[in-house]
């Protein structure tokens, strides 16, 4: 038998009759980078159309991305580096950066969700994700800071926390944490499958927040494992995390598959810093088409089994399903 597939391209209609991929809005989540001060607007190099703020100026974008409908932020902290010791002291001041940002935001836009960063890179001095003692990432003495910062966002208003440091054991610990303290509505949204990747260059630009030793291999998964993320996937929901990260998302989408398969918990890819500014670079060049690659990227991580996306692109491709 001769079968035409072509029959279900032949016009627009039955193309979009028989589409299996819907991206919309209710899919983002989108980053913010928040530093001190007023006023203040500070490009990123590596990412094109990507700011710094000020709390005052981030409020202006949140207020558009809340207008075309985005549901979730989630917010990264650029510390003065001032304030940044081996200890990470400053993730836990509650006067702070972030538990400022916190609830200056819920206090103007109650309905937005805000998701916070539970790590120590942005504020440790030794730029890792933990502590840091004779060439070693201590675990367990990192998982008790990393339960007080989580408590401390959830105070101050976070809806879900982000664990993005991949220490052992930290989920449960994290959901002891929040339940002592009465914290049983919010959330954790666990970076489960987190890889070692290369792609974090233009974040760690924004933050200023690049390791000054070594690398995050101890830590990290390994880019070139496959089983071993399921196995971080399968823990950290057993450890009752609410939202399982697989990060970076368009080089991982086969994890992507099977953690969506694998696990009953949502999903949410993260397309990280570098993933973004491929796309802008090639497309500021004229190499490829900014709006359609864009879209192709995001459509490819839903396809996969994404029931969430943390974009940079979140503000431009809500703009563009606002006026399809
Ligand atoms: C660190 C953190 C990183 C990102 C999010 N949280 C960087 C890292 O692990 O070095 C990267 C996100 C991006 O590249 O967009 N806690």
């Amino acid at each position: 038998m001769f079968i035409r597939g072509r029959r279900l391209r032949q016009n627009k209609n039955i193309r979009n009759l028989v589409e299996e991929t819907n991206l919309s809005v209710n899919d983002l989540i989108m980053p913010i980078f928040l530093t001190d001060g007023k006023s203040k607007s500070q490009k990123i190099d590596s990412m094109p159309n990507i700011f710094r703020k000020t709390l005052d100026n981030q409020l202006k974008d949140i207020s558009s991305a809340i207008k075309l409908g985005i549901n979730a932020i989630i917010i990264f902290p650029a510390i003065n580096k001032k304030l940044k010791d081996p200890l990470g002291k400053e993730a836990l001041n509650k006067k702070g950066l972030i538990p400022r940002a916190i609830s200056t935001i819920k206090k103007k836009f109650p309905e937005i969700l805000v998701i916070t960063d539970v790590a120590l890179d942005p504020y440790n001095s030794d730029g890792h994700d933990g502590l840091l003692k004779n060439g070693e990432i201590l675990n367990d003495e990192t998982v008790e800071i990393l339960c007080r910062q989580a408590c401390i966002h959830a105070e101050f208003g976070a809806d879900i926390v982000a664990p993005s440091d991949m220490m052992d054991g930290r989920v449960a610990k994290i959901r002891e944490a929040l339940d002592r303290k009465g914290f049983y509505n919010t959330a954790i949204m666990s970076y489960a499958a987190k890889f070692a990747s290369s792609l974090y260059g233009p974040f760690r630009e924004a933050l200023n927040s690049k390791p000054k030793s070594g690398d995050k291999k101890s830590y990290q998964i390994n880019p070139k494992n496959y089983r071993e993320a399921v196995k971080e996937i399968l823990l950290d929901e057993a450890e009752g995390a609410d939202l399982l990260v697989v990060k970076p998302a368009s080089f991982y989408l086969d994890v992507i598959k099977t953690a969506s398969e694998t696990s009953v918990l949502p999903i949410v890819a993260y397309q990280v810093s570098g993933e973004y500014s491929m796309i802008k670079a090639a497309a500021q060049k004229g190499y490829i088409d900014n709006d359609s690659v864009m879209c192709e990227s995001l459509e490819s991580i839903k396809r996969a089994g994404a029931t969430a996306i943390i974009t940079y692109f979140a503000l431009e491709i809500a703009k563009l399903l606002r006026n399809q």
